[in-house]
């Protein structure tokens, strides 16, 4: 069956020392302890390489979170999947709604970049969600099987059974808004639906599929008691141990 995981999303925050000392404060928090998820932290490209020396990274897995569309070459200022490979991260934020909507990323160019992911042996965990205007017209079940086709479907399956989906609605990031346990959860078992129409059933049940929006310690329990919904992608949270500990203590 599918494997539950809270993943640290750090965006633009934390100079490489802040990282190291934050991603040290987590690895003593959780060391000698058992939990029931996967955890992943989505640090900036400069905290990559050096995170091994101060994590166990079996434990606590690294994620990149962007790499570029393009395999090697004269693209100032990128990041290749296979550079992100290098340093041990694990996985790729793909998708994330800044990315789309500040820096333009279309259906196309994350089509490219989950596909240099996956031959670079990196697992995207990619984002989809829907704007305000979107939900407040009830186009969010349009919109998320557009991203999906747009970008993922083109995948075969052996391929699809590497990503973890985020479905994060773009109204609830860092706003404060969250989506209500039932709103998560109708639009978690569409997206599984969607999945399963392509794949099948059995590709349905192993994906992993992640909240993200505003989630913290106080509302994470009533998302991750949801049948279709298995861990968070946790921004603002991620970045105090106490907070993030308390969002992985959350999913039981
Ligand atoms: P937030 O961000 O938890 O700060 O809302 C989530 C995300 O964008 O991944």
């Amino acid at each position: 069956m599918r494997k539950n995981i809270i993943a640290g999303n750090w965006k633009m925050n934390k100079t490489l020392q802040e990282g190291l000392e934050l991603a040290k404060g987590l690895e003593a928090a959780l060391k000698d302890r058992s939990y029931a998820c996967g955890i992943i932290i989505g640090t900036p490209f400069i905290h990559l390489a050096s995170l091994p020396a101060v994590i166990d990274t079996k434990k606590i897995a690294v994620a990149a979170q962007n790499c570029a569309d393009k395999e090697s070459g004269a693209y100032t200022g990128e990041v290749s999947a296979a550079m992100v490979k290098s340093t041990g991260a694990e996985y790729v934020i793909l998708g994330h709604s800044e990315r789309r909507s500040y820096y333009g990323e279309t259906f196309e160019v994350l089509k490219e970049k989950t596909l240099l992911a996956l031959k670079n042996g990196l697992k995207p965990i990619f984002c989809i969600g829907e704007v305000k205007a979107e939900r407040e017209a009830n186009k969010q079940n349009e919109v998320v099987k557009a991203q999906l086709e747009g970008s993922v479907f083109n995948l075969p399956a052996e391929e699809f059974s590497k990503l973890v989906i985020a479905y994060e609605p773009v109204w609830a990031i860092g706003t404060g808004l969250t989506a209500t346990p039932e709103q998560a959860q109708e639009i978690h078992a569409y997206i599984r639906s969607l999945i399963a129409d392509k794949y099948g059933k059995e590709v349905a049940d192993n994906t992993t599929i992640l909240y993200g929006g505003s989630c913290n310690a106080q509302n994470a329990k009533g998302l991750f008691v949801n049948p279709d919904i298995d861990g968070g992608l946790i921004g603002g949270a991620s970045l105090k141990v106490e907070d993030f500990v308390a969002i992985i203590d959350a999913i039981g």
